[in-house]
């Protein structure tokens, strides 16, 4: 039988090329979207929703399972980035980062588990990233919305187990999607602000390790396999060689040597 798969976010980048891939295969493909994506290619089933708004969540979850009677996977994927100082960041710009994120990840789970629970099994993907595993400068309420989303899954695992859910993390390194152009600048930090000039050169470097990055279509094909496993690991790192060493040098040097090691990346003496 066919498997129902949730995913959101598939306008570009990792949605878009995971659910064509995943369409192309024995699955069958729903896509939540704020808007109706314009280039999609396959079978993909769209539904209008924002993953901050819990109504709008509560009733495309309603239409597909009426359509289909179950959903066996969930794919968290929509997010977005803010980017500036942490000192310049206004509540409204935080808001809007944990709110898609984190909050957008936490809608979507609780609007799915109780059918999930009731099928007797299903599997939550949640799409992290290497920064939920690293504070990144000038990316630290994006780095703080994937250490939630982390933290969350290692607890949401444990109670799910009893239920036959799965949840599984996924930590992408830098990939050239849309994310780079979608991210938004914290205007206070480009416009007047002590680290205008840092903030610029650290920016720069961040966009181009994303624009250089791997391509989305690889991490699908990645993830096409790790649903295919009976018992898949709790997270995947899914990153160059050197973004891998990178959190394997997090876990094993003292914090003040990797942070110099990660400053001097992003240009920051
Ligand atoms: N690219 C990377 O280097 C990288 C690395 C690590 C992790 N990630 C994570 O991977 C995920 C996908 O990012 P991406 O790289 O594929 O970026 P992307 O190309 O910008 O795609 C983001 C998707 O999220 C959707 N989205 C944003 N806010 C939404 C909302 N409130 N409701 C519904 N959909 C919303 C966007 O839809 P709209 O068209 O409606 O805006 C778009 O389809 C994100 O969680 C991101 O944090 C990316």
């Amino acid at each position: 039988m066919a498997k129902i798969v949730l995913i959101t976010g598939i306008s570009s980048g990792f949605g878009k090329a995971i659910s064509e891939l995943l369409a192309s295969k024995e699955y069958i493909v729903y896509g939540f979207s704020r808007k109706q994506p314009e280039d999609l290619t396959g079978a993909i089933k769209v539904i209008q929703a924002d993953v901050t708004d819990v109504t709008s969540i509560g009733k495309g979850v309603a239409t597909l399972l009426e359509r289909e009677g179950r959903i066996d996977i969930l794919i968290n994927n929509a997010g977005m980035g803010i980017s500036g100082s942490i000192e310049d960041s206004s509540r409204e710009d935080i808001h809007l980062q944990m709110s898609t994120n984190f909050m957008g990840y936490v809608n979507m789970i609780q609007a799915v588990l109780p059918a999930m629970r009731q099928q007797g099994g299903a599997t939550i993907v949640n799409i992290s990233s290497i920064g939920g595993l690293m504070g990144l400068p000038y990316q630290g309420f994006y780095a703080a919305s994937k250490f939630a989303v982390e933290g969350m899954s290692e607890s949401l695992r444990m109670e799910l187990a009893p239920f036959k859910i799965k949840v599984i993390v996924i930590q992408p390194g830098d990939f050239h999607t849309s994310f780079t152009t979608n991210r938004k600048p914290i205007q206070a930090t480009l416009i007047d602000s002590p680290y205008q000039a840092q903030f610029q050169k650290t920016l720069s470097l961040i966009e181009k390790d994303e624009q250089g990055g791997l391509k989305p279509e690889y991490l699908a094909r990645k993830l096409a396999c790790i649903l295919k496993k009976k018992n898949p690991c709790h997270s995947y790192i899914i990153a160059t060689l050197e973004q891998k060493m990178a959190v394997v040098l997090k876990r094993i040097l003292p914090g003040s040597m990797f942070s110099s090691i990660l400053s001097s990346h992003y240009g920051i003496k």
